[in-house]
């Protein structure tokens, strides 16, 4: 097992994808930065990701043959992970960890020269969310009342993570791609997707070969979207 063979502990730093990027050079492949508190932890798009203590923040040091679905297997182990006490967490695309409605998870994969980052945050044990996130955002232990054991909760998500990672080093991104079909809860929905400059409304048919949404337009047009924010649409 390589990921967490090497594991790089703090109380508190501002960001485990920053502090990562400067181990790149040093640290073996599957290094794992983890901290307990983030002052200035990231989300997509530039946002702020709210992360005291409580939660699992942690980057991954990666070297994929491909890098193109390495973002995937973070949604994908998160899920698999906590399905096995039972928590039934789904993926929103790419990679919204939503219980309930709600986000508990997220990934941000960055590169650096050849080397990807695998940043993935889980709301794990937070009791309270600030106000402007309560609405969106949760935690496992608000949802399910269920306090899990940190330590316990991040060694089994490097089991699941490297079991993935293999999948996609043994070229069986196929055998990856079905396991994000079964934990996605959008094949079927009606979405929006929000671009910088427009918006695609329809449903989602699939997943393409290199991680794309694959989207059946309102017009009936098949269109394959590989970035955005998704929008599940209310009925
Ligand atoms: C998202 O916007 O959904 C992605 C959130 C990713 C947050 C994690 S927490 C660990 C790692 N370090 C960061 O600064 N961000 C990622």
């Amino acid at each position: 097992m390589i990921i967490g063979s090497k594991l790089y502990y703090f109380d508190s730093i501002e960001s485990t994808n920053e502090h990562a990027k400067t181990l790149v050079k040093d640290a073996p492949e599957g290094a794992v930065v983890l901290v307990d508190e983030q002052t200035e932890g990231r989300g997509r798009f530039s946002k702020q990701w709210y992360s005291p203590e409580g939660g699992i923040w942690m980057s991954v040091i990666l070297h994929p043959p491909d890098p193109s679905l390495i973002s995937l297997i973070g949604g994908i182990a998160v899920c698999k992970t906590l399905h096995m006490d039972s928590i039934l967490p789904g993926i929103k695309w790419p990679n919204d960890i939503m219980l309930n409605e709600k986000k508990i998870g997220g990934v941000l994969t960055e590169m650096v020269d050849k080397a990807v980052i695998l940043g993935i945050g889980l709301n794990l044990n937070i009791r309270e969310f600030p106000k402007e996130l309560k609405t969106t955002a949760s935690s496992v232990f608000l949802e399910t009342k269920k306090h899990l054991e940190k330590k316990m909760v991040f060694s089994t998500l490097c089991r699941q993570l490297d079991d993935c990672y293999m999948m996609l080093k043994q070229n069986k991104a196929a055998d990856l791609l079905t396991e994000w079909r079964h934990y996605t809860i959008l094949l079927g929905q009606q979405v929006i997707i929000e671009l910088p400059d427009k918006k695609i409304e329809g449903k989602v048919i699939d997943i393409s070969r290199d991680g794309a949404l694959i989207i059946m337009r309102l017009d009936g047009k098949i269109v394959r979207v590989v970035a955005g924010v998704c929008h599940l649409r209310k009925r």
